[in-house]
């Protein structure tokens, strides 16, 4: 399905960004794998991952939120001279509070700066590559929480909500020159931050889901690399649910 592709994907050592890894060395895809701290084990982990399926994967190690590390990275792409096809916007967080009342503005700016504005860094500096290509895939990892108010608290549905209006626009501002812009919108999934949500609040989203169950990262992934590939090459400006059907 993405044979050929090259790919930038954040979030690499997260359940859903790991998971999107495999599925897209398993599709044919070479692939950036972007995770915040260098370490050996992720490094061998890709390097295995690369030799089962005859990818290139090339770990590349910044912190989303500081640009001047974000751009050092995309310089070092740049530098390899391979066509970036596709970016996966997949590093997020979580804030740790239930209530708007109680929550600083500065623990809110973390999470917009997270969930919102690095994605917006990666968009612009690697949609400038694209443009310069003329085609590209880009793909923003988002939730169900910026369409429908929650799960999580005010400023992850904000952030997400800003990154699907963001979605929304980006398709009709680089349609142009052949770059697609969708969103998907994960429901509850089992990976780390999805064991963050308490508990009466998991009963309640259990309790809407027509599929009783939580979502797994490899179910998310699916449908990423489907919105990466030319099998939805129709498709662009589209949020995608993957929510068991709430
Ligand atoms: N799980 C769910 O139920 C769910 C539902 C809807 C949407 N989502 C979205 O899906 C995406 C992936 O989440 P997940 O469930 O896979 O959670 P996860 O396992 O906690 O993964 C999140 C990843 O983002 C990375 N990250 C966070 N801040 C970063 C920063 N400043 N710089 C670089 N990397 C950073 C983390 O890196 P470290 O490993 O270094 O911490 C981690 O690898 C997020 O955008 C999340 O909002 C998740």
């Amino acid at each position: 399905m993405l044979k050929g592709k090259n790919a930038i994907i954040t979030g690499a050592r997260g359940g859903i960004g790991r998971a999107t890894i495999t599925c897209f060395a398993r599709n044919g895809a070479n692939i950036w794998a972007c995770a915040r701290r260098e370490d050996l084990v992720f490094i061998k982990d890709m390097e295995k991952l690369g030799e089962k399926y005859g990818v290139e994967i090339w770990p590349l190690f910044f912190d989303v939120t500081d640009y001047s590390q974000l751009r050092r990275a995309v310089s070092q792409i740049m530098r390899q001279r391979i066509s970036v096809d596709v970016l996966i916007n997949v590093a997020g967080i979580i804030g740790d509070s239930t209530s708007f009342h109680m929550t600083s503005i500065d623990k809110m700016k973390k999470v917009m700066e997270t969930n919102f504005f690095s994605a917006t860094v990666m968009n612009q500096y690697v949609s400038h590559l694209m443009v310069k290509n003329n085609h590209g895939s880009i793909v923003n990892v988002a939730s169900i929480a910026g369409l429908d108010g929650e799960p999580a608290q005010y400023e992850y549905v904000a952030s997400k909500a800003a990154l699907i209006g963001a979605t929304r626009h980006l398709a009709r501002e680089l349609a142009p020159w052949q770059i697609r812009v969708n969103a998907v919108a994960p429901g509850m999934i089992e990976t780390t931050m999805g064991g963050k949500i308490d508990k009466s609040l998991r009963e309640h989203m259990l309790s809407k889901m027509i599929i009783k169950r939580l979502g797994t990262a490899d179910e998310v992934a699916n449908v990423i690399a489907f919105l990466a590939s030319d099998l939805s090459s129709y498709m662009t400006g589209q949020v995608i649910r993957v929510d068991g059907g709430i």
